[in-house]
Protein backbone atom coordinates (compact mmCIF):
# COMPACT_ATOMS: atom_id res chain seq x y z
CA UNK A 1 0.00 0.00 0.00
CA UNK A 2 1.39 3.28 -0.97
CA UNK A 3 1.88 6.11 1.62
CA UNK A 4 -0.96 8.59 2.29
CA UNK A 5 0.70 11.52 1.89
CA UNK A 6 -0.04 14.81 3.55
CA UNK A 7 -1.52 17.31 0.62
CA UNK A 8 -2.97 20.64 0.56
CA UNK A 9 -6.36 21.64 -1.57
CA UNK A 10 -7.35 24.85 -2.09
CA UNK A 11 -10.84 24.66 -3.31
CA UNK A 12 -12.82 21.24 -3.38
CA UNK A 13 -13.16 19.43 -6.84
CA UNK A 14 -16.03 17.72 -8.64
CA UNK A 15 -16.65 14.54 -6.44
CA UNK A 16 -14.63 11.71 -8.73
CA UNK A 17 -11.48 13.24 -8.72
CA UNK A 18 -11.97 14.16 -4.82
CA UNK A 19 -13.18 10.46 -4.41
CA UNK A 20 -9.55 9.15 -5.44
CA UNK A 21 -7.53 11.69 -4.22
CA UNK A 22 -9.13 11.05 -0.41
CA UNK A 23 -8.31 7.38 -1.06
CA UNK A 24 -4.67 8.02 -1.96
CA UNK A 25 -3.79 11.02 0.34
CA UNK A 26 -4.34 12.79 3.63
CA UNK A 27 -5.85 15.49 1.76
CA UNK A 28 -6.63 18.90 3.74
CA UNK A 29 -9.43 20.72 1.74
CA UNK A 30 -10.44 23.81 1.62
CA UNK A 31 -13.90 23.42 1.54
CA UNK A 32 -14.91 27.87 2.00
CA UNK A 33 -16.72 29.10 -0.51
CA UNK A 34 -14.37 31.41 -2.25
CA UNK A 35 -10.74 31.39 -2.42
CA UNK A 36 -8.41 30.70 0.36
CA UNK A 37 -7.54 33.65 1.75
CA UNK A 38 -3.17 34.68 1.40
CA UNK A 39 -2.70 33.43 5.76
CA UNK A 40 -5.06 30.43 5.12
CA UNK A 41 -3.06 29.58 2.34
CA UNK A 42 0.41 29.88 3.98
CA UNK A 43 -1.00 28.29 7.00
CA UNK A 44 -2.52 25.45 5.36
CA UNK A 45 0.76 24.81 3.09
CA UNK A 46 3.26 24.22 6.25
CA UNK A 47 4.73 20.74 5.85
CA UNK A 48 2.14 19.66 3.12
CA UNK A 49 3.93 17.06 0.94
CA UNK A 50 1.94 18.37 -2.86
CA UNK A 51 -0.76 20.44 -3.52
CA UNK A 52 -3.23 21.55 -6.01
CA UNK A 53 -3.61 24.69 -6.28
CA UNK A 54 -6.19 26.97 -8.39
CA UNK A 55 -5.22 30.29 -10.98
CA UNK A 56 -6.22 32.66 -7.54
CA UNK A 57 -3.56 30.84 -5.86
CA UNK A 58 -0.27 32.69 -5.44
CA UNK A 59 2.12 30.28 -5.57
CA UNK A 60 5.76 32.02 -5.19
CA UNK A 61 8.73 32.29 -2.92
CA UNK A 62 6.63 32.95 0.50
CA UNK A 63 4.36 30.02 -0.33
CA UNK A 64 7.30 27.43 -0.70
CA UNK A 65 8.82 29.22 2.40
CA UNK A 66 5.78 28.04 4.20
CA UNK A 67 5.89 25.12 2.98
CA UNK A 68 9.11 24.21 3.91
CA UNK A 69 11.32 21.62 1.66
CA UNK A 70 9.07 18.46 1.89
CA UNK A 71 7.08 19.98 -1.22
CA UNK A 72 7.11 17.24 -3.58
CA UNK A 73 4.59 18.98 -5.68
CA UNK A 74 2.42 21.90 -7.07
CA UNK A 75 -0.11 19.86 -9.04
CA UNK A 76 -2.08 23.41 -10.72
CA UNK A 77 -5.80 22.94 -11.85
CA UNK A 78 -6.07 24.76 -15.04
CA UNK A 79 -3.52 25.00 -18.13
CA UNK A 80 -2.13 28.67 -17.23
CA UNK A 81 0.07 29.02 -14.18
CA UNK A 82 0.93 32.34 -14.79
CA UNK A 83 -0.27 32.26 -10.79
CA UNK A 84 2.67 29.91 -9.91
CA UNK A 85 6.36 31.41 -9.95
CA UNK A 86 7.56 28.57 -11.64
CA UNK A 87 11.61 29.91 -11.80
CA UNK A 88 11.10 29.97 -8.32
CA UNK A 89 9.97 26.12 -7.92
CA UNK A 90 12.55 25.12 -10.19
CA UNK A 91 15.20 26.46 -8.48
CA UNK A 92 13.74 25.01 -5.80
CA UNK A 93 13.60 21.31 -6.95
CA UNK A 94 9.66 22.01 -6.92
CA UNK A 95 8.24 20.27 -10.33
CA UNK A 96 4.79 22.31 -11.22
CA UNK A 97 2.02 20.86 -13.45
CA UNK A 98 -0.54 22.19 -15.35
CA UNK A 99 -3.83 20.51 -16.97
CA UNK A 100 -3.34 20.40 -20.88
CA UNK A 101 -5.06 19.04 -23.53
CA UNK A 102 -8.21 18.06 -21.47
CA UNK A 103 -9.86 21.30 -21.91
CA UNK A 104 -8.97 22.75 -25.36
CA UNK A 105 -12.22 21.75 -26.99
CA UNK A 106 -14.31 23.40 -24.14
CA UNK A 107 -12.44 26.20 -24.11
CA UNK A 108 -12.27 26.36 -27.46
CA UNK A 109 -15.92 25.88 -27.68
CA UNK A 110 -16.64 28.91 -25.22
CA UNK A 111 -14.29 31.56 -27.14
CA UNK A 112 -17.03 29.91 -30.04
CA UNK A 113 -19.71 31.02 -28.31
CA UNK A 114 -18.82 34.06 -27.12
CA UNK A 115 -17.83 34.90 -31.09
CA UNK A 116 -21.59 34.65 -32.12
CA UNK A 117 -23.07 35.82 -29.01
CA UNK A 118 -21.56 38.84 -29.21
CA UNK A 119 -21.64 39.25 -33.17
CA UNK A 120 -25.39 38.53 -33.37
CA UNK A 121 -26.08 39.93 -29.99
CA UNK A 122 -27.67 37.11 -28.25
CA UNK A 123 -27.32 38.04 -24.84
CA UNK A 124 -28.78 41.82 -25.46
CA UNK A 125 -31.71 39.97 -27.44
CA UNK A 126 -32.23 37.90 -23.91
CA UNK A 127 -32.19 41.14 -21.68
CA UNK A 128 -34.52 42.81 -24.27
CA UNK A 129 -37.08 40.52 -24.27
CA UNK A 130 -37.00 39.92 -20.86
CA UNK A 131 -37.29 43.62 -19.93
CA UNK A 132 -40.63 43.51 -21.33
CA UNK A 133 -40.23 46.34 -24.03
CA UNK A 134 -42.77 46.02 -26.17
CA UNK A 135 -41.77 44.96 -29.96
CA UNK A 136 -42.89 43.67 -33.55
CA UNK A 137 -40.16 42.37 -35.86
CA UNK A 138 -38.49 44.80 -38.00
CA UNK A 139 -36.04 44.36 -40.97
CA UNK A 140 -33.52 46.68 -39.36
CA UNK A 141 -33.90 45.36 -35.64
CA UNK A 142 -30.78 44.11 -33.97
CA UNK A 143 -28.84 43.52 -36.31
CA UNK A 144 -25.38 41.90 -35.81
CA UNK A 145 -22.73 41.06 -38.23
CA UNK A 146 -22.61 37.93 -39.90
CA UNK A 147 -19.85 35.33 -38.91
CA UNK A 148 -19.99 32.85 -41.34
CA UNK A 149 -17.78 33.51 -44.33
CA UNK A 150 -15.22 36.03 -42.84
CA UNK A 151 -11.64 36.17 -41.85
CA UNK A 152 -11.27 34.59 -38.14
CA UNK A 153 -7.90 35.95 -36.87
CA UNK A 154 -6.33 34.06 -34.30
CA UNK A 155 -3.61 35.27 -31.73
CA UNK A 156 -1.82 32.68 -29.57
CA UNK A 157 -1.65 29.41 -32.41
CA UNK A 158 -1.42 26.85 -29.70
CA UNK A 159 -3.53 24.15 -29.14
CA UNK A 160 -6.50 26.45 -28.02
CA UNK A 161 -6.04 28.77 -30.91
CA UNK A 162 -5.83 25.64 -33.40
CA UNK A 163 -9.00 24.37 -31.82
CA UNK A 164 -10.94 27.78 -32.83
CA UNK A 165 -9.34 27.87 -36.62
CA UNK A 166 -10.83 24.54 -37.17
CA UNK A 167 -14.38 25.67 -35.93
CA UNK A 168 -13.76 28.32 -38.44
CA UNK A 169 -13.10 26.22 -41.36
CA UNK A 170 -16.75 24.95 -40.31
CA UNK A 171 -18.31 28.05 -40.90
CA UNK A 172 -16.43 28.68 -44.37
CA UNK A 173 -14.16 31.22 -42.52
CA UNK A 174 -10.34 32.43 -43.66
CA UNK A 175 -7.88 32.27 -41.15
CA UNK A 176 -4.78 33.99 -40.48
CA UNK A 177 -2.89 33.98 -36.56
CA UNK A 178 0.20 35.93 -35.19
CA UNK A 179 2.19 34.23 -32.65
CA UNK A 180 6.14 34.47 -31.61
CA UNK A 181 6.08 30.41 -32.42
CA UNK A 182 5.69 29.21 -35.70
CA UNK A 183 3.39 25.53 -35.92
CA UNK A 184 4.47 22.88 -38.06
CA UNK A 185 3.50 23.73 -41.78
CA UNK A 186 1.05 20.34 -41.92
CA UNK A 187 -0.36 22.95 -38.85
CA UNK A 188 -1.03 25.74 -41.33
CA UNK A 189 -2.01 23.57 -44.32
CA UNK A 190 -4.23 21.18 -42.60
CA UNK A 191 -5.89 24.94 -41.18
CA UNK A 192 -5.36 26.72 -43.76
CA UNK A 193 -4.64 29.18 -41.59
CA UNK A 194 -1.90 32.42 -42.77
CA UNK A 195 0.95 33.22 -40.55
CA UNK A 196 0.32 37.57 -40.11
CA UNK A 197 2.42 40.08 -37.77
CA UNK A 198 -0.17 40.95 -35.06
CA UNK A 199 -0.77 44.65 -36.50
CA UNK A 200 -1.69 42.93 -39.67
CA UNK A 201 -3.97 40.47 -38.61
CA UNK A 202 -5.61 43.38 -36.41
CA UNK A 203 -6.18 45.14 -39.85
CA UNK A 204 -7.69 41.96 -41.70
CA UNK A 205 -9.56 39.83 -39.30
CA UNK A 206 -13.23 40.41 -38.88
CA UNK A 207 -13.45 38.29 -35.49
CA UNK A 208 -10.06 38.03 -33.35
CA UNK A 209 -9.44 35.42 -31.13
CA UNK A 210 -6.78 35.83 -28.28
CA UNK A 211 -5.26 32.65 -27.06
CA UNK A 212 -1.75 33.90 -25.54
CA UNK A 213 -0.03 32.49 -22.60
CA UNK A 214 -0.03 35.34 -19.86
CA UNK A 215 3.82 36.51 -19.36
CA UNK A 216 5.73 40.46 -19.33
CA UNK A 217 5.38 40.03 -23.13
CA UNK A 218 1.50 39.84 -23.79
CA UNK A 219 0.23 41.75 -20.61
CA UNK A 220 -1.53 44.81 -21.76
CA UNK A 221 -0.94 43.65 -25.14
CA UNK A 222 -4.01 44.77 -26.83
CA UNK A 223 -5.14 48.27 -25.65
CA UNK A 224 -6.20 51.75 -27.72
CA UNK A 225 -3.78 51.76 -30.55
CA UNK A 226 -4.69 48.02 -30.97
CA UNK A 227 -8.45 48.71 -31.22
CA UNK A 228 -7.81 51.29 -33.34
CA UNK A 229 -6.28 49.62 -35.66
CA UNK A 230 -9.47 47.05 -35.58
CA UNK A 231 -12.10 47.31 -38.72
CA UNK A 232 -15.08 48.87 -37.05
CA UNK A 233 -16.84 45.72 -37.27
CA UNK A 234 -14.23 43.69 -35.55
CA UNK A 235 -15.57 41.12 -32.57
CA UNK A 236 -12.55 41.07 -29.89
CA UNK A 237 -13.21 37.54 -27.95
CA UNK A 238 -10.59 36.41 -24.58
CA UNK A 239 -10.54 33.31 -23.51
CA UNK A 240 -7.19 33.62 -22.30
CA UNK A 241 -6.07 35.47 -19.46
CA UNK A 242 -7.86 39.35 -18.47
CA UNK A 243 -4.35 41.43 -18.12
CA UNK A 244 -3.84 40.76 -22.18
CA UNK A 245 -6.17 42.98 -22.57
CA UNK A 246 -6.49 47.07 -21.84
CA UNK A 247 -10.05 46.88 -20.02
CA UNK A 248 -10.68 50.25 -19.41
CA UNK A 249 -9.21 50.97 -23.26
CA UNK A 250 -11.79 47.99 -24.68
CA UNK A 251 -14.72 49.72 -22.90
CA UNK A 252 -13.62 53.11 -24.57
CA UNK A 253 -13.54 51.85 -27.47
CA UNK A 254 -16.74 49.81 -27.70
CA UNK A 255 -18.47 53.00 -26.77
CA UNK A 256 -17.04 54.88 -29.15
CA UNK A 257 -17.79 52.53 -31.73
CA UNK A 258 -14.33 51.63 -32.89
CA UNK A 259 -14.78 48.03 -33.03
CA UNK A 260 -18.42 46.25 -33.18
CA UNK A 261 -18.09 44.02 -30.15
CA UNK A 262 -16.23 41.93 -27.74
CA UNK A 263 -16.77 38.48 -26.05
CA UNK A 264 -14.57 38.22 -22.70
CA UNK A 265 -14.60 35.28 -20.57
CA UNK A 266 -12.01 36.78 -18.45
CA UNK A 267 -10.95 40.08 -16.85
CA UNK A 268 -8.18 42.42 -16.36
CA UNK A 269 -8.47 42.36 -12.39
CA UNK A 270 -10.36 39.46 -11.77
CA UNK A 271 -12.93 38.67 -10.22
CA UNK A 272 -13.65 42.66 -11.02
CA UNK A 273 -14.77 43.66 -14.35
CA UNK A 274 -14.60 47.39 -15.85
CA UNK A 275 -17.48 49.55 -14.34
CA UNK A 276 -17.74 51.02 -17.78
CA UNK A 277 -17.93 47.26 -19.57
CA UNK A 278 -21.37 46.74 -17.19
CA UNK A 279 -23.25 48.97 -19.23
CA UNK A 280 -22.14 48.10 -22.73
CA UNK A 281 -24.75 46.13 -24.63
CA UNK A 282 -22.05 45.00 -27.35
CA UNK A 283 -19.52 43.83 -24.32
CA UNK A 284 -20.60 39.87 -23.84
CA UNK A 285 -19.24 39.13 -20.25
CA UNK A 286 -18.87 35.77 -18.28
CA UNK A 287 -17.14 35.01 -15.21
CA UNK A 288 -14.08 32.76 -16.13
CA UNK A 289 -16.10 29.96 -17.60
CA UNK A 290 -14.07 28.97 -20.12
CA UNK A 291 -13.41 24.97 -19.75
CA UNK A 292 -16.73 24.95 -17.26
CA UNK A 293 -18.68 21.75 -18.39
CA UNK A 294 -19.03 19.09 -15.95
CA UNK A 295 -16.76 16.68 -18.16
CA UNK A 296 -14.01 18.62 -18.69
CA UNK A 297 -13.82 19.88 -14.93
CA UNK A 298 -13.60 16.01 -13.99
CA UNK A 299 -10.68 15.78 -16.57
CA UNK A 300 -8.74 18.37 -15.20
CA UNK A 301 -9.50 17.09 -11.88
CA UNK A 302 -8.46 13.66 -12.59
CA UNK A 303 -5.36 15.42 -14.68
CA UNK A 304 -4.38 17.27 -11.66
CA UNK A 305 -4.82 14.48 -9.42
CA UNK A 306 -2.66 12.12 -11.28
CA UNK A 307 0.38 14.64 -11.44
CA UNK A 308 -0.32 14.96 -7.52
CA UNK A 309 0.39 11.43 -7.41
CA UNK A 310 3.48 10.67 -9.48
CA UNK A 311 4.90 13.98 -7.55
CA UNK A 312 4.44 12.33 -4.54
CA UNK A 313 6.08 8.90 -5.86
CA UNK A 314 8.59 10.57 -7.17
CA UNK A 315 7.66 9.87 -10.20
CA UNK A 316 7.70 12.13 -13.53
CA UNK A 317 4.34 13.78 -13.33
CA UNK A 318 2.77 13.67 -17.19
CA UNK A 319 2.08 17.59 -17.68
CA UNK A 320 5.56 18.73 -16.38
CA UNK A 321 6.01 22.87 -16.85
CA UNK A 322 9.15 22.55 -15.85
CA UNK A 323 10.74 19.45 -17.03
CA UNK A 324 14.77 20.91 -16.82
CA UNK A 325 14.34 19.87 -12.84
CA UNK A 326 13.21 16.37 -13.46
CA UNK A 327 15.98 16.30 -16.75
CA UNK A 328 18.58 17.56 -13.95
CA UNK A 329 17.59 15.05 -10.99
CA UNK A 330 17.74 12.11 -13.28
CA UNK A 331 20.91 12.82 -15.36
CA UNK A 332 22.80 13.90 -12.45
C1 LIG B 1 -7.09 27.51 -17.34
O1 LIG B 1 -7.12 26.28 -17.29
O2 LIG B 1 -6.04 28.14 -17.43
C2 LIG B 1 -8.41 28.22 -17.37
O3 LIG B 1 -8.32 29.55 -17.30
C3 LIG B 1 -9.38 27.62 -16.39
O4 LIG B 1 -9.72 26.41 -16.94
Amino acid sequence: MAERHPVLVTRRLPPRPMELLHDRTEADVWEGEGAMDRDQLLDRIRGKRGAITLLTDKVDAEFLDAAGPGLAIVANYAVGFDNVDVDECTRRGVPVSNTPEVLTETTADTAWALMMAAARRVPEGDRFLRSGTPWIWGPEMMLGRDVHGKVLGIVGFGRIGQAVARRGSGFGMRVIYSDVARPPENIERELGAEHRELDDLLAEADFISVHVALTPETRRLFGADQFRRMKETAVLVNTSRGPVIDEAALAAALTAGEIFAAGLDVFENEPEVQPNLLDLDNAVIIPHLGSATVETRDAMGFLAVENLLKGLAGERPPTLVNPEIWELKHTS
